[in-house]
């Protein structure tokens, strides 16, 4: 696991964005995408680098991690809604190849199976973007879940419906349940990129990359993953014992190695 350290959210973008451009322009073909406020940065940078520099997706597809149960895409906190809204209705990838979970579908249970088998059919992916919830879910695996697990039917916590009721009318509307890819599915990619901003995430942050591997952190399953970056605003890494060894390092990075 590499953590990069950096001083604020843009430049942490910019870093996850390199991750990404990187990847695309040396083949890459099956991205991993995340919603919520942290992988924002990095989508209006990559959007950038598409309009200015041209940076193409043209040849890409996508899987999103999660999707709330009940909300139809077209509503506009769907998640198949807001990352089109957010990031791929903005560059050159093919709508219909930006894949997200049936959250309305008559039979949800299925719906999970079928979207896991539907990622390692079209996998791996090359390089999965993740967000952090103070709580150290990846994806909507709350605290308690299998490090194992594959795609599935999840209760949200209380304390992720109140997080996640800025997007809304209020908690009232906020989904119980969602479809999200279990750890075992989101580990199936080849590269993971957390990135995460701001001093609310400095506990989680610290308890996925240093503190025990336990189903209490799903994040700490990135400990067990042959290839992670962590991508972290000096706020967020506060509470790292070793983020000066960090810093350190990357200070010293060999110049030919990538991330
Ligand atoms: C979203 C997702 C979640 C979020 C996490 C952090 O697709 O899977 O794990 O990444 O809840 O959310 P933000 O970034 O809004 O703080």
């Amino acid at each position: 696991m590499e953590v990069v350290i950096r001083q604020h959210e843009q430049q942490c973008g910019a870093t996850a964005a390199d991750i990404f451009a990187d990847a695309v322009t040396s083949g890459a073909t099956t991205l991993g995408l995340a919603t919520g406020s942290s992988p924002l940065s990095v989508y209006h940078e990559l959007i950038r680098r598409h309009r200015k520099e041209g940076l193409s997706f043209a040849g890409a597809q996508a899987f999103l991690l999660d999707e709330y149960v009940g909300l139809p895409p077209s509503h506009p906190q769907s998640y198949a809604h807001v990352i089109r809204a957010e990031f791929t209705n903005h560059i050159d990838i093919d709508s219909g190849r930006v894949h997200s979970p049936n959250g309305i579908a008559d039979d949800i249970f299925t719906a999970a199976d079928e979207y896991d088998a539907q990622i390692a059919a079209a996998g791996p992916v090359d390089v999965q973007l993740l967000g952090i919830g103070g709580n150290g879910h990846i994806g909507f695996n709350e605290p308690g879940s299998s490090l194992a697990s594959r795609t599935r039917v999840k209760t949200l916590t209380e304390q992720t419906r109140r997080d996640n009721a800025r997007f809304f009318a209020g908690i009232d509307e906020v989904p119980r349940h969602v479809i999200t890819q279990g750890l075992g599915t989101i580990c199936d990619a080849r590269h993971l990129v957390l990135i995460a901003t701001g001093g609310h995430k400095a506990e989680a942050i610290a308890a996925a990359v240093e503190g025990p591997l336990t189903a209490s952190c799903p994040a700490s399953v990135l400990q067990l993953h042959r290839h992670v970056t962590v991508v972290v605003d000096d706020a967020a890494a506060g509470q790292l014992k070793n983020a000066d060894f960090y810093r350190y390092a990357l200070k010293h990075k060999p110049p030919q190695q990538k991330y």
